[in-house]
């Protein structure tokens, strides 16, 4: 079964990463959406792709981190991708979780900024205890090191672990890590037949990103991949 996310929601229909994005993504029979996390200055988990506000509201200077929620949920995220949008906000984590079906898996993707957001992995998992969310769920990151720590604190929780650039037999990377990895990330660009059989023939499943091209989707499919982010869930949800 290939099992598609909807990446940051359904990002070219509405502000990515924000409830209507996620309604969205979800109304088009998404069964897995991919959001980005990140803390706020009084430690809150915002759901947020970019570090600062220069993509989302060109007025605001600064960094996601130098807000309080307070005054996150004053900044209008919406209206720089249309006026229909004007006054929608960065949602935080608790809010699409509410708003998330059960049967819809959801990949967090923990930022990887280490240093101005120490502990957001125990902030992560306490959220999703709360919300009863440590199934049907996948954490994965760039930062190999913040997967380790979620596996040292929830050692039975899913992890995906991303690459940005091509490595050396990435898939022997992973077994070497210790690390529960259940499945590889890799940049679509650089996925070919013998990535994704290696990765498979080592036990992990293989997600590319970001695929947007039915051509693209159905070679990768060929090739074995297990599922891909995609920022067209009206296409790729199902
Ligand atoms: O998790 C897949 C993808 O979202 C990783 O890259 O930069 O879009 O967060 P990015
Ligand atoms: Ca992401």
């Amino acid at each position: 079964m290939v099992l598609n996310y909807a990446h940051r929601g359904s990002l070219t229909e509405a502000p990515e990463n924000t409830l209507p994005a996620f309604q969205k993504a979800f109304n088009h029979g998404a069964k897995g959406i991919e959001l980005d996390v990140q803390l706020t200055k009084d430690d809150h988990l915002v759901v947020c792709h970019n570090h600062t506000f220069s993509k989302y509201n060109k007025e605001v200077n600064g960094r996601i981190r130098d807000f309080t929620l307070e005054k996150i949920r004053q900044i209008d995220v919406g209206s720089n991708f249309s006026e229909a949008f004007k006054g929608v906000t960065l949602p935080t984590l608790e809010e699409v979780l509410e708003i998330c079906p059960a049967d819809v898996k959801v990949n967090v993707e923990i930022k990887n900024i280490p240093v101005i957001y120490p502990g957001i992995e125990e902030r992560l998992l306490e959220c999703l205890q709360r919300y009863n969310r440590l199934d049907n769920l996948l954490i994965s990151s760039f930062d190999h090191v913040a997967l380790e720590k979620v596996q040292q604190l929830a050692p039975s929780v899913e992890l995906g672990m991303l690459f940005y650039y091509r490595i050396l037999r990435a898939w022997e990377y992973a077994k070497n890590s210790g690390l529960n990895i259940t499945s590889i990330h890799p940049n679509n660009v650089y996925t070919d037949q013998e990535f994704v059989e290696s990765c498979k023939e080592h036990g992990f499943q293989v997600y590319p990103y970001t695929v947007n091209t039915v051509e693209r989707y159905e070679e990768l499919v060929d090739f074995g991949v297990n599922g891909v982010f995609s920022n067209s869930p009206e296409v790729f949800g199902k």
